[in-house]
């Protein structure tokens, strides 16, 4: 079986898309290899792509004392996004974008074999191929996907960088998180 480090050699190397010709660096994920659950965001903004780690600007510090309030060190989940490469001026990735990028998302969910996914936002559910018009239709509950040959459970929530903005949103928010994680922060490994 390949290894994560192989998908993200690979992903360092790759020319797939124009995401490539203005990237400082490419954004594989990193964390737990035997996490149970992975959290996938959207794509690399302006820290990330300086860094080549995935949620390490405001929304990742966001994301990370969300994650904190409910007792999850980031240690215990694999974080990456739906695309690996940061879209010019942080817009939002394009469709064709995610689905260039989208085999790799697949390597790494295949082996990981996560209990759970956790989709933050848009981008990430359509990168799971979870089809919907309106987030809310999708949000919140727990959803079975076929990806590749395997099957996953899926949970999608906001996009952090939504409740960072809107503190109305942070409740919603948090039931999400910590839905995710009383249902399967035991079964790490
Ligand atoms: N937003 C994302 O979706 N991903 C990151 O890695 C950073 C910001």
């Amino acid at each position: 079986m390949e290894s994560l480090t192989a998908v993200s050699k690979e992903i360092e190397k790759c020319t797939l898309c124009d995401l490539c010709l203005k990237r400082k660096n490419t954004v594989p994920g990193e964390g737990n290899e035997k996490a149970s659950i992975v959290i996938i965001g959207e794509a690399p903004g302006k820290n990330e792509d300086l860094q080549g780690r995935p949620f390490i600007g405001m929304s990742g510090k966001f994301l990370s004392k969300s994650l904190e309030s409910i007792g999850i060190d980031r240690s215990m989940v694999f974080i990456t996004n739906a695309v690996k490469c940061r879209p010019p001026n942080n817009r939002k990735p394009t469709k064709e974008e995610i689905a260039t990028c989208r085999p790799y998302l697949i390597r790494q969910l295949s082996v990981i074999q996560p209990k759970l996914i956790l989709a933050l936002g848009t981008s990430a559910a359509s990168s799971l191929g979870i089809e919907f018009k309106h987030l809310n239709e999708i949000k919140s509950r727990f959803m079975d996907i076929a990806l590749g040959n395997k099957r996953f459970k899926c949970l999608v929530t906001f996009h952090p960088s939504f409740p960072m903005r809107f503190p109305s949103a942070r409740k919603s928010f948090l039931a999400d998180l910590s839905m995710a994680f009383n249902s399967y922060k035991n079964l790490s490994t």
